[in-house]
């Protein structure tokens, strides 16, 4: 099994679609390893998104994840990584395909309601970056045989 890390970002919290958004991760099969709501400082979304220092849109990114509180946790579940990727739906809101998040809710490059982890490599880090070791939380889900 594979965790990987999402933020429901403030347009996210603030439109009233965290709910609806996290169910549909629960509903694809994916367990909720952790989740808490917090209000990012620029320090942390600054180290989040430190591929992007220094691009055109890094400086407004930082103003938008920074500018109400976010919804962040952990999944876990067979490939979650790219499933939760995929059900995101391409970065632009304007091309993500319908039935995708993004393509569903979004209009906006930035304000695309979530983030999920590229790569192993990222869920590790950002995982680590967000949650202290005790704060993601292994159990057993009830029928999980029926879902994998
Ligand atoms: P990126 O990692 O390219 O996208 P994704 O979230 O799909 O992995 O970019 C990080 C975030 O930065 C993206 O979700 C929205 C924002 N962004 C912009 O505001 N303008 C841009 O031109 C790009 C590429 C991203
Ligand atoms: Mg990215």
């Amino acid at each position: 099994m594979q965790k990987t890390l999402i933020i429901l970002k403030p347009d996210c919290v603030q439109r009233r679609l965290a709910g609806e958004i996290i169910a549909r991760f629960e509903a694809k099969g994916l367990r909720i390893a952790a989740l808490k709501l917090i209000q990012v400082d620029r320090a942390l979304g600054e180290k989040h998104y430190a591929e992007h220092a220094g691009k055109p849109f890094f400086e407004g990114l930082i103003d938008f994840i920074t500018g109400g509180p976010v919804v962040v946790g952990v999944l876990e579940g067979n490939e979650a990584i790219s499933v939760v990727r995929s059900m995101l739906g391409a970065t632009n809101g304007v091309a993500a395909a319908p039935g995708t998040i993004r393509g569903d809710f979004s209009i906006s490059k930035q304000n695309n309601l979530v983030h999920g982890s590229d790569s192993p490599e990222s869920a590790t880090r950002e995982i680590a970056l967000w949650f202290k070791p005790g704060e993601v939380v292994d159990y057993t889900v009830a029928g999980a045989q029926w879902v994998f």
